[in-house]
């Protein structure tokens, strides 16, 4: 995901809300990103919400100048029903949340919106991605490198015994927000492009993993792939600019 990108779709959740006052607000999936936008609006109050130890500590880094005596980063799982119990938020992000559940609670995805409705009191804004490594081999060079790295990282992660993220598509979040007690008010669509950040960064991670690999040959093998692919994802970012594959969306919902 692109700086860019992050920063279109926090620029059409700040037109969606208006002149709407953002009041109590919960980053329910927190991260670098999503924590430098929320401690830079008008709130009078965040929680920010992570059930990784060390994206707590990056998400502390990122705003340590901006926190203010009310506003808390919180270690805990929506998988447990006493986190935040009794709390009430106006203005509820869940961005690139629902993603990143099966690395942390797997199958909890589909309770993910009613965990969520207790807390809420006024806006709901659900950030996504949709899904790219689970379709058929795509037409364009860039969405067929895109989808290809996609799965090479995936497949790296699980022979790493790590959980690789699984994206939902928004038809999907719609309908689940509205079972969850919502209507929802707006679905929007963003085009990616992705630059050598993402590539860099997707190849990367697959390092420490094929590291602790036993088989050698094989992740030898596996490094050399994310070479190659590395090496043609740069090459075409060279030539077009960008990879242009990919879309994320903004889903914004209020409480029945
Ligand atoms: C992809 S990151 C979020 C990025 C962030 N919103 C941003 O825009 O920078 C996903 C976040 O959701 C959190 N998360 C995933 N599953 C969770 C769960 N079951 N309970 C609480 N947090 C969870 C992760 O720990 C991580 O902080």
């Amino acid at each position: 995901m692109t700086e860019r990108k992050h920063s279109a779709l926090f620029r059409y959740i700040e037109r969606l809300q208006g002149e709407r006052p953002w009041g109590a607000m919960l980053d329910a999936g927190t991260g670098v990103n999503s924590i430098r936008w929320v401690a830079g609006l008008a709130t009078e109050r965040w929680t920010a919400v992570t059930c990784s130890a060390g994206e707590a500590d990056r998400a502390r880094d990122a705003i340590k100048d901006a926190q203010r005596p009310q506003d808390r980063i919180v270690l805990g799982n929506w998988a447990d029903a006493g986190l935040l119990k009794g709390e009430l938020y106006d203005t509820v992000l869940a961005g690139y949340l629902l993603g990143a559940i099966e690395g942390f609670s797997p199958y909890f995805q589909s309770y993910l919106f009613a965990r969520l409705r207790p807390v809420t009191r006024g806006a709901l804004y659900v950030t996504g991605l949709e899904p790219y490594v689970p379709t058929a081999r795509p037409e364009t060079r860039a969405e067929r490198l895109v989808w290809e790295i996609g799965r090479f990282r995936d497949a790296c992660m699980l022979l790493a015994g790590n959980m690789p993220y699984r994206e939902y598509p928004a038809p999907w979040v719609v309908d689940h927000v509205q079972r969850a007690g919502f209507t929802v008010r707006n679905v929007k669509h963003f085009a990616i492009g992705y630059k050598e950040g993402f590539v860099n960064a997707q190849i990367d991670m697959c390092a420490p993993g094929l590291e602790k690999l036993a088989d050698r040959a094989l992740a030898q093998a596996l490094t050399e792939r994310g070479e190659a692919l590395r090496a043609e994802a740069l090459d075409l970012i060279g030539e077009e600019g960008a990879l242009r594959a990919c879309r994320n969306y903004v889903v914004a919902a209020e409480p029945v």
